[in-house]
């Protein structure tokens, strides 16, 4: 098996530490020579960094771990880059979500204003590292996890349509899946979806079991009788388990198929707003939580010297997931993932250049999606709504389009109304000004 150098950018985060242990624990699939941690951010970096040393060091003596602050060194001599950067920080998380609370609008890291906000500051930084990485690296696989993965995904699109090795994709249809399996009580690795929507706006159709059966139905029906809770529920902080509990809600009204959790914010966005605390966000709750657990942990293990004491250092999905389809990519497994690729006829009746979250088989030439077929008015009339959403939002960044901003806002579920959306983006510009575009 072919040992592969990676570099993982955002290498300063808190997901950092379980993806490095899901990459020590993986390596039968995965084989390892290089892991490079990157980050702007030097002091959260070295934290993280000394910390991968010590675990590859007790768990992978094999695997040379090193961490740079220097993109060159990071981005040289790559076969897979795990991108995961936040541009802005928590700070910036801050804003998106409490400068629309601020006018009663929904504030969350990537529906509504907050991800749209999110969306222009992270094209740019995403269109650097292509650019970055194709220069020193150019057969590498682009693996990207950055938020908003929606406008991520068409604005990758859109501006490096000849690449193809860039893959965006997201945990939550797995979490999700892995919250099912432990419903009906079955092996998560066994059961097979079918999905289809945009990132964070999507429905599983069908789920089926080694036998072919499609066990939706068990779920849906245990779901309706006694609520949903994530498979993790005891690591998770209320916002969490109030999310998931709300899909209980939208079975009961859209009974077709089991919905992803961040629709919560486009079907009940009055609900939602009348749940959410304008001065104690989620960007609160991460910072007082698994941020100083997380930092806190690392610490103590830097100090300590070994990591075989830690427990916060866990193996979670997240990591799993990550590492799990860079070797379906590496080793030609063609397991089934729900990635975001280009529509190009996969939903029959919407358009080509939509991107779309769909169930795909992952090898060695990327994802060969399943096809989906014609979906229904419904379905198709919030996806329709949803891309001109996040079309005219990557527009409104290439053209440095005041109009196609606000018309971007308008269409938003979220927001509806014009004079709202307005005032919100003039808000958000202000905020935004160290990093986006000028609007004109
Ligand atoms: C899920 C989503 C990610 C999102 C994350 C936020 O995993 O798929 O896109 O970034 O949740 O989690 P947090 O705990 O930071 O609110
Ligand atoms: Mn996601």
């Amino acid at each position: 098996m072919k040992k592969n150098n990676i570099v993982l950018v955002g290498g300063g985060s808190t997901w950092t530490p379980g993806i490095l242990k899901a990459m020590t624990t993986h390596l039968d699939q995965f084989a390892l020579n290089k892991v490079t941690l990157y980050d702007i951010d030097a002091e959260r970096q070295n934290i993280i960094g000394e910390f991968a040393k010590i675990l590859f060091r007790e768990e992978a003596p094999d695997v040379e771990v090193a961490y740079t602050t220097d993109k060159e060194e990071a981005y040289r001599d790559v076969d897979f880059v795990f991108c995961q950067m936040r541009t802005g920080g928590f700070d910036m998380r801050e804003q998106d979500e409490k400068i629309p609370l601020s006018m009663g609008l929904i504030g969350q890291e990537t529906c509504g204003p907050g991800g749209f906000a999110y969306g222009l500051r992270s094209i740019r930084d995403m269109e650097e590292m292509v650019k970055d990485v194709r220069s020193l690296s150019p057969n590498a696989w682009i693996l990207n996890y950055t938020n908003p993965a929606a406008i991520v995904g068409l604005a990758l699109d859109k501006l490096f349509p000849e690449d193809d090795r860039i893959l965006n994709i997201c945990d939550q249809p797995v979490n999700l899946m892995r919250s099912y399996a432990k419903l009906i009580d079955h092996d998560v690795n066994k059961l097979e979806p079918e999905y289809f929507g945009l990132n964070h706006y999507g429905w599983f159709t069908a789920i089926y079991d080694e036998n072919g059966m499609d066990v939706a139905p068990k779920i849906k029906e245990i779901v309706l009788n006694g609520g949903f809770r994530p498979v993790d529920a005891e690591q998770r902080d209320q916002s969490w388990l109030d999310t998931y509990a709300m899909v209980e809600d939208m079975l009961r009204d859209f009974p077709d198929y089991l919905p992803n959790t961040y629709l919560q914010y486009y079907l009940y966005p009055d609900y939602k707003l009348s749940t959410l605390d304008p001065d104690y966000t989620r960007t609160d709750e991460v910072r007082n939580g698994r941020e100083q657990k997380v930092f806190a942990e690392c610490e103590r293990i830097v100090k300590n010297d070994t990591t075989q004491d830690s427990k916060v250092v866990h193996n979670d999905a997240h990591g799993d997931m990550m590492v799990e389809v860079a070797a379906s990519i590496a080793n030609n497994l063609r397991k089934t993932y729900v990635v975001i690729v280009r529509n190009d006829g996969i939903v029959s009746n919407l358009d080509d250049d939509v991107m779309i979250e769909v169930a795909a088989s992952l090898g060695k030439n990327g994802p060969h999606p399943y096809s989906v077929g014609k979906i229904d008015t419904f379905y198709k009339g919030l996806i329709e709504s949803q891309h001109a959403f996040e079309k005219l939002t990557v527009e409104a960044y290439v053209e440095n389009s005041y109009t196609k901003a606000l018309q971007a806002l308008t269409l938003n579920r979220t927001i509806v109304d014009a004079k709202k959306a307005r005032k919100v983006l003039d808000a958000l510009i202000e905020a935004n000004k160290d990093y986006w575009p000028t609007l004109n």
